[in-house]
C-alpha cells in the first residue's frame, strides 16, 4: 500500500544519506591514493567503495527487510545472481556513476529501487556531491530535494513547457564501457541521428540543440524527470543504473522505453528491467513526445 511503500521510502531515504558521506568520504580517499581495479577493461572501474557502500546498504536493507530480496551491481558481480520474482526485491547501485566519483566530477549517486510484481513501484537517487535527493513511490509523484530547500515536486516547471521541436531538445547519451569498434560505431551512428544527422535524424535535416554526456544512468534519469534534459538515450544499462529511475522519470510524466520490441510505459517488466537499451523522454506536448517515440525506434 502507499502507506507501506511511504514508510519504505523514508527509511530508504534516511539510508542513501548515510550512503552517501560514506561516497563522499570515499571519492576524496581515491582522488589522493588512486585506488581503482578495472572490471571488463580499463575504462569498467570498480573501487573498495563501491563495495563497502554496497555492504552497508545491504546489510541495513536485511535488518530491516529480512524477507525482500536483493539484486546489487557488486553482489551481482560476486556471483550472486538471484531471479526477479513477483516478491518485493531491492535494486541497488551504490555508486552509479564510478568514473565521475573516481574523478571527483560532482555527478556520482546511489541508485536504490524497489521492485515489486516484477516493476519499479519506489526510487531513490542520492548525488551526495551536490546534495541533491530525487525519489518517489508509485503514484505518489516523484519529488527532489536539494540543501536546505524544501522537497520540490518534479518537474520543476508546472506544467513543463513543451518543446515546440524535438530539434530544440537537449539530449543525454553516455559513452558506456564497451568500447569495442563495433560498439563505439553503433552508437556513434545513434548519436549522430539524435543530433540531427538531415537524412535519418529523429527531426529531419535539423540539428538537436545539443548532447550531454553525464556520466550516470541514474542521474541521466533524474535529469529527464528534473526537465534539465528532454531526452536520455543508451545502450548498456543494468537493473541497478536504472530501477529507481524508472519509477522517478514515470511518476513525473515522463515516458520510458525499453528497446525497440520493450515498450514498457506502464508495463515495466523482467524483460525491460534487464533490457540493456533505454530511452527517457519528458512530456514535451503530446504530438512532439509521440514524435519522439516514434523515433526511438530508429536508434
Ligand atoms: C554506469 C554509468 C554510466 C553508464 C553505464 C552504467 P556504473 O554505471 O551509469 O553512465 O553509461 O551504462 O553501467 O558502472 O558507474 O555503476
Amino acid at each position: 500500500t502507499q502507506t507501506e511503500l511511504q514508510a519504505i521510502l523514508n527509511y530508504t531515504v534516511a539510508l542513501a544519506r548515510e550512503a552517501g558521506l560514506l561516497i563522499l568520504e570515499g571519492s576524496a580517499k581515491i582522488r589522493s591514493s588512486g585506488a581503482a581495479d578495472e572490471k571488463k577493461n580499463s575504462v569498467d572501474l570498480v573501487t573498495e567503495y563501491d563495495v563497502a557502500v554496497e555492504r552497508l546498504v545491504k546489510n541495513r536493507l536485511s535488518e530491516k527487510y529480512p524477507d525482500f530480496k536483493f539484486i546489487g551491481e557488486e553482489s551481482f558481480a560476486a556471483g550472486s545472481r538471484p531471479e526477479l520474482t513477483d516478491e518485493p526485491t531491492f535494486c541497488v547501485d551504490p555508486i552509479d556513476g564510478t568514473t565521475n566519483f573516481i574523478h571527483g566530477f560532482p555527478y556520482a549517486c546511489i541508485s536504490l529501487g524497489l521492485i515489486y510484481l516484477k516493476r519499479p513501484v519506489l526510487g531513490v537517487i542520492y548525488n551526495p556531491f551536490l546534495n541533491q535527493l530525487y525519489s518517489a513511490i508509485l503514484g505518489g509523484g516523484a519529488y527532489l530535494e536539494q540543501a536546505s530547500l524544501p522537497a520540490i515536486r518534479l518537474p520543476l516547471a508546472d506544467p513543463p513547457r513543451p518543446l515546440p521541436s524535438l530539434s530544440q531538445a537537449l539530449i543525454g547519451i553516455e559513452w558506456g564501457s564497451d568500447r569495442s569498434l563495433e560498439m563505439v560505431e553503433k552508437k556513434g551512428e545513434s548519436f549522430k541521428r539524435l543530433a540531427g544527422d538531415p537524412a535519418t535524424g529523429v527531426v529531419k535535416g535539423k540539428m538537436a540543440h545539443s548532447l550531454r554526456s553525464l556520466g550516470s544512468a541514474a542521474l541521466n534519469y533524474a535529469l529527464v524527470a528534473q526537465g534539465g534534459l528532454d531526452i536520455y538515450w543508451e545502450i548498456g544499462t543494468w537493473p541497478w543504473d536504472i530501477c529507481a529511475g524508472v519509477i522517478i522519470a514515470q511518476e513525473a510524466g515522463c515516458f520510458v522505453a525499453g528497446g525497440r520490441d520493450a515498450p514498457l510505459d506502464n508495463d515495466v517488466n523482467e524483460r525491460v528491467l534487464w533490457g540493456r537499451k533505454h530511452f527517457v523522454i519528458r512530456k514535451i506536448g503530446d504530438t512532439e513526445t509521440e514524435k519522439g517515440v516514434d523515433a526511438q525506434k530508429r536508434l
